[in-house]
């Protein structure tokens, strides 16, 4: 049902239209708590065996919605009413920034893909802990995702970061430090061990008791994968999120400059995710994302050594209730594998 309007009614509209449309569309729903209560009961996970625990956080289920939907935390509980076992909001910058001109998001159907140079459009770090201060309904597990505002120059970029933190680190059942946009100049350079270091110090002293994970780019080199998840395990962090979109174009016919996601991802962020594993999987908690698209993706990803999987591009494809059949054939998947538990699962063919 869903392919059909997608393919007839909104693959004519621009994306971005779209996209501001639905958060439209979701956070009218967040004003109906009755409905949100009703969608949640519907389409939450409820099974016992999709319950995860990571870093000291319960989670529903282990697949959740990525960064970059709901940049501004205004829809939290209707998008955990449609299934998400977790949202990740923002990425938040402490200062309101405009991002990059329209167009700024383009659809690839034939790949499965999709193009972004949003440019972390967004309220401000003040603005985001207003909205995830107010009563929520329905449970929610919530990420933020936080980045560097644009005008800030790099030599400010900790301070910026740790303002941010600062502010939404209580607000958080974990906070993410995002180095690996492609969308804003000289973020990922961030991603430099001699650089991150300090960074990721400086937040995590900032987010005190919240967990804090640091996500990288597919685009790093082998070596760096590793010597980041050696620095976060080194430093105490809760985990690393692999990975962001990626600047590579193998695969797609487009050339539009941004981050492409969604299917063309999927073998790189597979890649990296073993690669983490190898490296720091009994250290660090794992999280997946980039080009999952149903439950066959989830169940490599978990046996890859993710405890927790996240997807974006998939919801454009598939719709609304993409979050809630992933979770109902993963239970399905777990019991006809006679486990019991996400658990039993994570890291098994690593
Ligand atoms: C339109 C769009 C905006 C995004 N914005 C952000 C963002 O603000 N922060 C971030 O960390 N990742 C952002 N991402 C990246 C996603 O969180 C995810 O890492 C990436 O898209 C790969 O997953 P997917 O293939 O399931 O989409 C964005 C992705 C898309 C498609």
């Amino acid at each position: 049902m869903y392919r059909i309007v997608f393919t007839q009614v909104l693959s004519r509209f621009d994306a971005e239209a779209v996209h501001h449309l639905t958060i439209r569309a979701l956070r009218l729903l967040g004003l109906l708590p009755f409905v949100t209560r009703r969608l949640h009961r519907l389409l939450a996970p409820r099974e016992e065996s999709l319950r995860v625990t990571a870093f000291g956080v319960h989670f529903p289920g282990p697949f959740g919605l990525a960064a970059g939907f709901d940049k501004d935390a205004r829809c939290v509980a209707p998008l955990a009413a449609f299934g998400f076992g977790h949202v990740e909001v923002g990425t938040i910058t402490a200062h309101a920034q405009p991002g990059n001109p329209r167009p700024r998001l383009f659809r690839l159907p034939e790949s499965r893909a999709v193009i972004n140079r949003m440019g972390f459009n967004n309220a401000g770090a003040a603005e985001a802990a207003r909205r995830l201060r107010r009563p929520r309904g329905v449970p929610a597990v919530v990420g933020v995702n936080i980045g560097k505002t644009k005008v800030v120059p790099e030599s400010e970029a900790v301070d910026d970061y740790v303002t941010s933190a600062r502010l939404l680190a209580p607000l958080a059942d974990y906070l993410v430090v995002n180095v690996s946009s492609p969308n804003t100049p000289g973020l990922r350079d961030l991603q430099a061990v001699d650089r991150l270091r300090p960074l990721l110090a400086a937040v995590k002293e900032a987010a005190g008791r919240t967990p804090l994970l640091v996500k990288i780019a597919p685009d790093l080199a082998d070596e760096d994968v590793d010597a980041v998840a050696e620095l976060a395990a080194d430093l105490g962090l809760a985990g690393i999120i692999a990975t962001n979109t990626t600047i590579s174009r193998e695969g797609v016919a487009s050339t539009e400059a941004g981050g492409l996601s969604g299917r063309p991802l999927k073998a790189r962020s597979l890649e990296v995710l073993r690669r983490l594993h190898r490296k720091a999987g009994d250290r660090l908690t794992l999280v997946s994302v980039g080009g999952v698209e149903d439950v066959d993706d989830v169940w490599e990803r978990l046996l890859a050594g993710a405890t927790l999987v996240q997807g974006y591009t998939g919801l454009i494809y598939e719709g609304p209730l993409w979050p809630s059949r992933i979770n109902r054939a993963l239970a399905r998947r777990l019991r006809r594998h006679g486990h019991t538990s996400i658990r039993e699962v994570v890291g098994r063919t690593a």
